[in-house]
């Protein structure tokens, strides 16, 4: 065979592998910038060699396939590709076959999923996945779990429309998804694309995950845009934004190719600022009562094309491997690197994830390896260039107990952690349950970062989170200030004293933050932000939450079993309900009491619901009713102020006529309640 039908076909089986671990598994093992390029080779060979090409092999189709999981939906307009191009004269080139166009909309090029989302009279009713271009996944119930994805439009268009758009991870939900599952044990996602696209095809039965999770979505497309007398891409996403879609601000309308080439540089470099993951740039020409004319292949657009940016990748080496140990005791490696330049900035640290990974990548210390910054905060390890390697190397051995406090490390089975046993009174675990505590989303207490947590635990100050309620002005005397450590004595200690004084005010203060943040603030697995809210807002106190069985709990809505069982666990520990009961002796909020005045629109008003609502459940709708200060009742009565009538109504419309009760359409109440 020669070297090319050689290559030719090792190419068939990579990509084969590689697609097969980005789709199917949502857990690739190569960047996509390396898939492009296999796939780039591949069509290289392609087009030398016509008569060798595998016409069904899915680079020649829409890639992705469709999961069991989800009831079918074939789409009436196929979800196309786009083809790639890497620098400006591929870019140039693409667009040399229609030369004489001018007027481009350049938009970022959004790593998520894309969808598809289909309107009726304004209301949401269907949802489905790409696919394989031709038939998607109808995951309808799980993108109605999407807070950005509105249930109805604004002045929207009679009849049927369908959008397009890509669902996504932002980074700060990507970092909180991962860090939980690094404190679980679990492998974390590759990249925030990955973690969307797992959520998303989640089965319905994991609403909680779905919710918990708390994923977003970009529209960019409107299917028939022409029919609603939309002539212009750019004016396509003015429009979708009219009707209350999310759309990203980052895309512009160019004139020309040249500042189609100004976008995209400049967006090189701001893309860093986003907080979604972009990997390019979608250059659509902005005309697009063009498009049918123009025309698409089998699987891409020809009136439009995406920018590829090159990923940020260095060269460097490893100096040694660290070990930090998290909040909840699990030991994360982190390699110490001779520091280099990325993405515009110094790197001196990078993350190894777990044993596993480092074993599975065989990294070790000495070793040149290639980093890349990719979505976490910091950059990781991509691949080891072994054809450096000197016989000088280490092989990496987690330690047999914990470098903060020498307990020993346990490797549950069926986990890829190594955990530090010691909850109770590791200092590292506690330095971070401190910070956690400190953080935004918790206690907000400003200044109680690492270093003062570090030196409070060093100096005996601290031993649990409520010693942080019970420190005076003497105990901060002497600690270590990183900022504060030149001048002489006397200066010193006023500077010292001054700083003491302003972070007890913080500490102070932190006393009035609400419940959600003291319930995020503690801890608990798995119940962030996003959970402490709901928590909060279904048992209104903490003495609720701590007496709700497991049922009860997993029977709320966006709570689920995993989640229930740790809430339940943990205000069954002794040690915890003595540390709430500080907290309450401290002053600390055990209710909540935030009730806005605006939500008080329906104060003595009653709701009936009959039929089936198209935008929401009834309990769904009940809640809102609730959150607004109004009440809702199953029967009509005289006293009902308004019944709100769906789909298939029965005996309550007679009655609600009989007793002159106001009766409103489901699009009435919407407005109501908006
Ligand atoms: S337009 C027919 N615009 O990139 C063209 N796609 O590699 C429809 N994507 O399937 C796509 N950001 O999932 C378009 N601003 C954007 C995009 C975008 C991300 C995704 C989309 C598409 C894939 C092609």
């Amino acid at each position: 065979m020669k070297n090319f039908e050689k290559r030719l076909n090792e190419l068939y089986k990579l990509i084969e592998h590689h697609a097969k671990l980005y789709y199917d598994d949502d857990a690739p093992e190569i960047s996509d910038f390396e898939y492009d390029a296999l796939v780039k080779e591949l069509k290289e060979l392609e087009k030398n060699h016509p008569d060798l090409i595998r016409k069904d092999f899915l680079t020649n189709k829409v890639g992705g396939t469709v999961s069991e999981l989800f009831a079918k939906v074939q789409h009436q307009t196929p979800m196309l590709s786009l083809d790639n191009v890497f620098n400006n004269e591929e870019l140039e080139n693409f667009f040399a076959k229609i030369a004489h166009e001018k007027n481009f909309t350049c938009e970022m090029k959004i790593d998520g999923l894309a969808v598809s989302l289909i309107y009726e009279d304004g209301i949401f009713i269907k949802g489905a996945t790409r696919g394989n271009g031709q038939t998607g996944e109808d995951v309808t119930a799980n993108l109605k779990l999407i807070e950005s994805i509105p249930k109805k439009l604004i002045n929207a268009p009679a009849g049927k429309l369908e959008v397009r758009g890509e669902v996504l991870m932002t980074l700060e939900r990507f970092r909180a998804v991962n860090e939980v599952r690094r404190q679980r044990g679990e492998n974390p996602f590759a990249n925030p694309r990955n973690a969307a696209a797992g959520t998303l095809r989640q089965s319905e039965k994991n609403n909680y995950v779905i919710k918990q999770r708390g994923l977003d979505i970009f529209l960019y497309y409107i299917v028939d845009a022409q029919k609603f007398g939309i002539t212009r891409q750019s004016n396509a996403l003015k429009n979708l934004a009219a009707w209350g879609l999310p759309v990203q601000n980052a895309w512009e309308f160019c004139a020309d190719l040249s500042s189609v080439e100004n976008f995209i540089s400049k967006w090189q470099i701001e893309r860093e600022k986003l907080n979604y993951v972009t990997d390019g740039v979608v250059i659509k020409l902005d005309d697009l009562t063009q498009w049918p004319e123009i025309g698409a292949t089998s699987h891409a657009p020809r009136w439009a094309v995406a920018y590829k940016y090159p990923p940020e990748e260095a060269k460097t080496k490893i100096l040694d491997i660290e070990i930090s140990v998290g909040r909840t005791g699990v030991l994360t490696p982190v390699a110490v690197l001779e520091p280099v330049r990325l993405a515009g900035t110094w790197v001196g640290r990078a993350g190894l994830h777990n044993a596993d990974e480092i074993a599975r990548k065989d990294i070790r210390v000495g070793d040149v390896v290639k980093v890349r910054k990719a979505a976490e905060i910091i950059p990781e390890v991509i691949e080891v260039d072994k054809s450096a390697r000197t016989g000088s190397e280490e092989i990496f051995k987690m330690p047999e107990r914990c470098p903060a406090c020498s307990s020993e490390i346990v490797k549950i089975p069926g986990e890829v952690a190594y955990r530090c046993v010691n909850r109770a009174s590791c200092p590292a675990q506690l330095k971070e349950s401190i910070k956690y505590f400190a953080s935004r989303d918790g206690m907000n207490i400003k200044g109680l970062g690492n270093t003062l947590a570090a030196s409070l635990i060093k100096a005996g100050k601290i031993k649990n989170l409520s010693d942080i309620y019970k420190l005076k002005i003497d105990d901060w005397i002497g600690l270590e200030w990183t900022s504060i450590n030149k001048g002489d004595k006397k200066t010193l200690r006023r500077v010292q004293i001054s700083m003491a004084e302003s972070i007890m005010e913080e500490i102070e203060n932190s006393k009035s933050r609400p419940l959600v943040n003291l319930i995020t603030a503690l801890g608990i697995d798995e119940v962030g932000k996003n959970t402490a809210g709901i928590l909060v807002g279904h048992f209104k106190n903490i003495d609720a939450i701590i007496n709700a069985d497991e049922n009860e709990l997993a029977s709320i809505e966006g709570i689920g079993p995993i989640i229930a069982r740790s809430v339940h666990e943990f205000f069954k520990s002794e040690e915890n309900l003595n540390l709430i009961q500080e907290f309450r002796l401290a002053g600390l909020k055990m209710s909540d009491d935030t009730v806005p005045v605006s939500e008080n629109r329906f104060e003595n008003k009653t709701f009936v619901f009959t039929g089936t609502l198209s935008s929401m459940t009834r309990d769904e709708a009940g809640e809102k009713v609730k959150t607004l200060g109004g009440k809702v009742s199953n029967s009509i009565s005289k006293k009902t102020n308004f019944l709100v009538a769906g789909d298939k109504t029965g005996s309550k419309l007679i009655k609600a006529e009989k007793f002159g009760v106001k009766i409103l359409s489901e699009n009435e109440f919407l407005e109501m309640i908006k």
